[in-house]
């Protein structure tokens, strides 16, 4: 199973570098030799000053693979949901209809999308309502699990994720996931527009880069999270018997 993974477009159509930029990763993904079996949207799928999801749903369609989104903390829930139910009708939905908390069972492996948006929140909000969800969905599982969630939930050694953007909820998912290092083979999430890389217990926490933007590594202080010019890129997960692989590709 080869899963591709990309986060954080934030789409909107007026930004043109920006589409030059998201336009090139699909272009990539499209091009591999291997075979995508499925890609993960990590969350900040359009910008928050804009609110239309068709345009970007229909580049993702492009590529012909089965794509899995979750909300980043641009997405409002509802209007994600609306936009998938409208233009993606196949993208799993779960119980809670304010939330895209959702289970994906068409790979060998389980995957779960974690709704983290709440509103004006860099950091975003995961409820124990949902953590109760979670642990559930993992617990029953007879499968591997990979779990979406769009902020990175460990310490990033980084001055603005660390201070301004790091929520109480990430401590609490932490713990849960260590709990079940066994079942848990990756927790993939975006936020950072930088490739890291860590790990709860022996699962990775992979933050894959942006396909617009890429942020400075503020490793100190800062006056303003500024960008810089690196190239845009995605990771390819690969698994291999029960081993995962992740490839970090620039483009
Ligand atoms: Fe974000």
């Amino acid at each position: 199973m080869n899963i591709f993974h990309i986060s954080d477009l934030h789409y909107n159509p007026k930004n043109v570098n920006a589409l030059l930029n998201i336009e090139s990763v699909l272009n990539h993904v499209k091009a591999q030799k291997i075979k995508a079996d499925l890609l993960l949207v990590t969350g900040d799928i359009i910008n928050r000053d804009y609110d239309n999801y068709q345009p970007v749903f229909e580049l993702l369609k492009a590529t012909n693979l089965p794509f899995l989104c979750i909300t980043g903390n641009h997405d409002k829930s509802q209007n994600l949901i609306s936009a998938l139910k409208q233009f993606y009708p196949s993208h799993p939905m779960g119980d809670n209809p304010s939330k895209l908390d959702y289970v994906c069972d068409d790979f060998p492996w389980r995957f779960i999308g974690l709704d983290s948006y709440a509103a004006n929140s860099a950091g975003g909000n995961i409820s124990d309502t949902q953590l109760f969800w979670l642990e559930e969905k993992i617990a029953e599982s007879n499968k591997p699990v990979v779990i979406l969630v769009h902020q990175f939930t460990l310490k990033t050694g980084l001055f603005f994720f660390d201070t301004q953007s790091r929520a109480p909820w990430c401590d609490k998912f932490n713990a849960l996931v260590s709990r079940y290092a066994d079942k848990v083979k990756l927790v993939a999430c975006g936020h950072l527009h930088n490739a890291l890389i860590s790990h709860i217990s022996s699962v990775p926490v992979i933050s894959c880069f942006s396909a617009n933007w890429q942020a400075y590594l503020d490793f100190e202080k800062v006056p303003e999270m500024k960008e810089i010019s690196r190239p845009v890129g995605y990771f390819i997960h690969r698994r291999i018997d029960d081993q995962l692989i992740s490839y970090a590709v620039a483009v």
